[in-house]
């Protein structure tokens, strides 16, 4: 989705907004551009439809903007083509004031009309121009002699008649020392950098530049130069917050010498799955016991609970569904797991005193799963976040938070972060299960220790990428495939269908595997590929009923499965000896290598799949 830098400093914006952008190309983008502040004061606006490359030649890879304070932006179109005409920076026809705009503005065709009725011409169909134009307008207007003060009453003027959600920032014409910026509901941190500051609606933008951060909170304002960083509340009050050291290395944003990002992210699980793993377990009484103190869910809290709602979009949806199964089956609670996207259609019903509400999302930025944690909060119901990225929104705004350890996730396609939701999703059910008293303390060191066991598995497993690619040599020319599994296993469906839809463009469904002949059978028909998943034993003589009902017609079989009944006709792929909790996150890895080799092979954009965005913060 869109992304925003910018610049503040003793050097040349220009480069180093080019660079900026180029670490936030992962998120998706089909047009861009950059504004500076020149030495003399004016501003000038470069901006290219398409790939980064395209701004790089127009722009000298920034050399040819000259001026130390500038903002960039990567668009991700909503309203209008994504064409040159509606990239970023908008600037006011003077060339008074420019700026970059994440977020939708919800009332820009009220203030469109109410700006062209002041005289205003728009050049785009964007909603951002609204904004742009409307913070001029508030620059005209105000009284203000002092150039700081007043581009701030203009900031907080704009912001004032906005509706939706933004991270905006600004430059204003006569003021070549300073950017400013204000944010609401979408993310927006700023980065301390040796001789200036960074500002970047994503931290992976600041890596190798920023050893240090100051994250601004909705509402807030800041004015940047190359000596400060001055923050504001809504109302206008100077405020002051510490900057967080950046803990992540800035290799962990890189390759690492892999073709593609997924591949690396792929590979990294073993790790991802340690870390995180290790955060949330500890001994009592030379037992291992599950610790989620941290997200202020001691036993007590626990035991307390009496309903689990997990929510989220997309994979960590499908983290959700298969954590649900864990809960049901280990802590016999009722779990309901939701698209965060659709629950705001639906009514509630929440008990509010036993319902633990979940958040599940890699960037804690989610629009949609940031609005259903904010309606379960309004209806008093305390909500988790299992969050990746530990300064997200979610991670502020949520009542307790457990980390996913995965690091830094740059492919579009998530895979590390999924399978490490997943897990800890099954911590949180062996946790539920022993404050309840479902488990004893034997049986919650047992589990944990097939939890301990997960990332040496996924490991091994790795080692079948050869025989995944010869499956995917095979269906690289498919137009459909299904993916089909019982029980705890359709989540993984969703997910291995989800991933080859984002990365192959083939189009995929997962069907409950008993679902297939209620309908969606017909379809079936020689040559389409069906992948099975079957990681329980009391589900694999009906998932090889399942799996012989459509090879019969024809479909090109491939078994997932962890145990040793084969399905005749089938290609198999054997998933290591495992717990029944944790063989359903490994399925994901075969499911997530054949999408991968898919992509490949169809010669496509693996890291950055044509219309998605990493972080999708519109609802
Ligand atoms: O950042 P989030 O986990 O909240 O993102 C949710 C979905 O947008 C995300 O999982 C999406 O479905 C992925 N591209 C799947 O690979």
């Amino acid at each position: 989705m869109c992304g925003i830098v910018g610049y503040a400093g003793a050097g040349e914006a220009g480069p180093l907004l080019l660079e900026g952008l180029g670490r936030l190309a992962y998120r998706g983008y089909d047009s861009a551009g950059v504004a500076v502040c020149g030495d003399d004061g004016r501003l000038s606006v470069i901006r290219a439809a398409g790939r980064l490359d395209r701004l790089r030649e127009k722009t000298q890879d920034g050399a040819a903007l000259h001026g130390s304070c500038g903002i960039g932006h990567t668009r991700w179109a909503t309203h209008g083509a994504p064409d040159e005409r509606n990239a970023h920076p908008h600037a006011s026809p003077d060339g008074l004031t420019a700026i970059v705009h994440n977020g939708i503005i919800g009332n820009h065709l009220l203030l469109r009309s109410r700006l062209e009725a002041m005289g205003y011409v728009f050049r785009s169909e964007t909603d951002t121009e609204a904004a742009a134009l409307l913070l001029h307008a508030c620059w005209l207007a105000c009284g203000e002699s002092d150039p700081r003060r007043r581009a701030l009453a203009a900031l907080r003027g704009m912001a004032a008649q906005l509706t939706g959600s933004y991270a905006i920032c600004a430059l204003f014409a006569g003021q070549p020392d300073a950017v400013y910026a204000v944010r609401r509901g979408s993310p927006l941190v700023i980065g301390c950098c040796d001789g200036g500051y960074m500002l970047a609606s994503d931290v992976p933008a600041l890596l190798g530049r920023a050893h240090h951060a100051v994250h601004l909170h909705d509402g807030e304002y800041a004015c940047v130069s190359a000596e400060a960083v001055e923050l504001y509340d809504a109302d206008g009050c100077r405020i002051s917050r510490e900057s967080e050291a950046l803990d992540i290395a800035p290799e962990a944003a890189d390759k690492g010498g892999y073709a593609h990002y997924m591949l690396k992210e792929i590979v990294e699980q073993p790790q991802a799955l340690r870390r995180t793993i290790g955060a949330y377990t500890g001994e009592a009484g030379g037992s291992l016991r599950a610790d989620l103190q941290a997200a202020g869910l001691g036993r007590e809290r626990l035991a307390a609970v009496r309903h689990v709602l997990l929510f989220g979009c997309g994979s960590a949806y499908h983290a959700g569904v298969a954590g649900r199964y864990a809960m049901e089956r280990l802590a016999r609670i009722p779990c309901r797991a939701e698209l965060a996207s659709e629950l705001r259609s639906r009514e509630l019903l929440l008990d509010q005193a036993g319902t633990l509400a979940v958040a599940v999302s890699q960037s804690g930025e989610t629009a949609d799963t940031l609005a259903a944690l904010r309606l379960c909060r309004a209806h008093g119901v305390p909500v988790l976040a299992v969050v990746n990225a530990a300064h997200s929104t979610m991670a502020r705004e949520a009542d307790g938070v457990l980390l996913t350890r995965a690091g830094p996730e740059i492919a579009v396609a998530t895979t590390k972060a999924y399978t490490a939701q997943a897990a800890v999703l099954d911590l949180l059910a062996i946790a539920l299960a022993a404050a309840r008293g479902c488990i004893g303390v034997r049986e919650e060191a047992s589990l944990l220790g097939a939890l301990h066991a997960l990332p040496d598995a996924v490991g091994d497993l790795l080692g079948v990428r050869d025989s995944i690619r010869r499956i995917a040599e095979g269906m690289a020319g498919a137009h459909s495939a299904f993916f089909i599994g019982r029980g705890i296993d359709h989540a993984a469906a969703m997910e291995g269908s989800l991933k080859l839809k984002e990365v192959s463009y083939i189009h995929a469904e997962a069907y409950p595997a008993g679902e297939l002949k209620h309908g969606a059978i017909s379809l079936i028909e020689p040559g389409v590929p069906v992948i099975g998943i079957c990681t329980q034993t009391d589900t694999a003589a009906r998932m090889q009923t399942a799996m012989a009902e459509a090879g019969s017609r024809g479909a090109c079989l491939v078994h997932i499965s962890s145990g040793e009944c084969a399905v005749p006709g089938a290609q198999e792929i054997r998933l290591p000896q495992a717990h029944p909790l944790i063989a359903p996150v490994l399925a994901a890895v075969p499911l997530q290598l054949l999408a991968y080799e898919i992509g490949c092979l169809r010669g496509l954009d693996v890291d950055q799949p044509r219309n998605l965005a990493k972080s999708v913060t519109v609802e």
